[in-house]
């Protein structure tokens, strides 16, 4: 059994498996079932959270959803909303957000999360601590056990002045995890990647598991240099997986 398509939220026999993408698109679309008239929504960053998005705009469109605002997580999602047509404001003017909508990269059993791989955690964790309520929207392969055991990065925001000696403090901290640090750049050309608010970004990877992550948290945060890290701990209020069996919804 899996999804059929054209129609997110039902599980029937499909005829062919579903492609990543199209996973994401059902979380998506579920989410912003969640979405409601006169809300002001935090719009995510990525390949998933364009999804609900776009659907949000085509609703808008058909005069099912009324006075949408929408306070974007990235310059990106920012001009895809403007083409989308979705009313565009900030956390100045509404210090509080009824709902975010975002992916994440990992995901683990208790809904924390390691987001930041497409590089702006720094306004996502900002829109989305200001939420009332975060729908995270992911497919099956971003499900882990422990944060940092998939070999993946854990993005750590830095300001770019003497980012060595921030990179080198930050390996220091999880040596003991077998932490490698790395500054991310562009594959194209090899140069520091920049963040929407002109930061670098270094990629910690761990050989181990990370531990207890609010004190991987509270560590990382205190060193001067550092302006946020990807760990997502205890934010997400609703978790929707989508897999070829089906969509899992889970709540806090
Ligand atoms: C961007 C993010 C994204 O939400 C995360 O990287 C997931 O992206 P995708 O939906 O493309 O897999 O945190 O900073």
């Amino acid at each position: 059994n899996g999804f059929l398509l054209g129609s997110p939220n039902s599980i029937s026999s499909a005829s062919r498996v579903l492609t990543q993408d199209e996973l994401k698109k059902i979380a998506a679309y579920k989410a912003v079932e969640y979405v409601e008239s006169g809300m002001v929504i935090g719009l995510g960053t990525g390949s998933t959270a364009k999804h609900a998005v776009s659907r949000i705009g085509e609703l808008l469109q058909q005069g099912k959803l009324k006075d949408i605002v929408g306070i974007p997580t990235s310059k990106m999602t920012h001009e895809q909303a403007v083409s989308c047509g979705i009313p565009l404001s900030d956390l100045d003017t509404y210090p509080v957000v009824d709902l975010a909508i975002d992916g994440a990269d990992e995901v683990d059993t208790f809904m924390n999360l390691v987001k930041g791989r497409g590089g702006s955690l720094l306004r996502e964790k900002m829109i989305e601590s200001a939420c009332k309520k975060f729908i995270c929207i992911v497919d099956e392969t971003k499900m882990v056990k422990h944060l940092g055991g998939s070999g993946l990065a854990m993005p750590v925001e830095v300001v770019p002045f003497c980012w060595k000696f921030s990179a080198q403090r930050l390996r220091n901290l999880f040596e003991d995890s077998g932490c490698v640090a790395k500054l991310r750049v562009y594959p194209e050309n090899g140069e520091p990647f920049v963040t929407d608010n002109e930061n670098y970004i270094v990629d910690l990877y761990f050989q181990k598991d990370i531990g207890d992550l609010n004190v991987a948290s509270d560590a990382i945060l205190r060193l001067p240099g550092v302006v946020e890290h990807g760990m997502f701990i205890n934010m997400a209020t609703t978790v929707i997986v989508a897999s070829e069996l089906g969509i899992t919804i889970k709540n806090k």
